[in-house]
């Protein structure tokens, strides 16, 4: 079943919460358990499907004996803002949570295919390409270039990995993610909404890695 889903599954219909998509696949029969240190956004019980559990969990903390060596599969998406001590920690405690054979698939925000479209010849694409400039480099020192270390940070902790997959969304406006916005908005925010009615638009990228443990 992991194997199967984490390599036959249609991932830019699949940009849902996860952890519900998966648990309300009739064709997957998964229980599934949704971790997070913050339970601020984590839906009533009464909507979530009986197969998913949701806990309060540090990922990069020790989880408990009896989950260690339980799991087929382990997904996690968009830990961008982890440190890279914090993310070795994760991957650590993913590989033992997983049974031998087990698979992580690890999807995050490829920023590094980014790119400007235009429905029409005459659409400028100036404020796009402004915004995907500062999604790029929404401060100083961010690297958009990490999510190629996802594969080689896997290899090097045992995995085996068997896919690395890149796909792109359909045209969106993506909202922003920090105080650099203000500066963006400001200046382009207008611009971008009238852009967005002439059919000028970006692509967007994201990155997906698969990797077995060893059986
Ligand atoms: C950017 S959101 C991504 C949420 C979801 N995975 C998705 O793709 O829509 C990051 C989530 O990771 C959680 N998070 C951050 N650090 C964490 C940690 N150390 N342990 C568990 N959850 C963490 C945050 O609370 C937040 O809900």
């Amino acid at each position: 079943m992991a194997a199967e889903y984490s390599k036959g599954k249609d991932f830019i219909s699949s940009m849902n919460v996860w952890a519900i998509d998966v648990a309300e696949d009739p064709k997957l029969n998964a229980e599934v358990d949704g971790f997070d240190v913050s339970d601020k956004f984590f839906p009533p019980q009464a909507w979530l499907p009986c197969s998913l559990s949701l806990r309060l969990q540090d990922v990069t903390a020790p989880f408990s004996a009896e989950r260690l060596g339980t799991y087929d599969l382990v997904h996690f998406r968009l830990f961008l803002t982890l440190t890279t001590e914090k993310l070795d920690q994760l991957l650590e405690n993913a590989i033992k949570l997983l049974k031998p054979g087990g698979y992580i698939q690890w999807v995050e925000h490829d920023k590094t295919s980014m790119k400007p479209v235009a429905a029409s010849a005459e659409g400028s694409t100036e404020a796009v390409e402004a915004f995907i400039g500062l999604q790029q480099s929404p401060f100083p020192n961010y690297r958009a270039a990490w999510v190629n270390e996802i594969a080689p940070m896997l290899a090097n902790k045992g995995m085996k990995v068997v896919a690395e997959d890149r796909f792109q969304t359909r045209p969106n406006v993506a909202p922003g993610l920090s105080s650099s916005v203000d500066t963006f908005k400001e200046k382009y925010f207008d611009e971008l909404a009238k852009d967005s009615q002439n059919g000028v638009a970006l692509i967007d990228g994201f990155i997906v890695v698969v990797a077995q443990k060893p059986l």
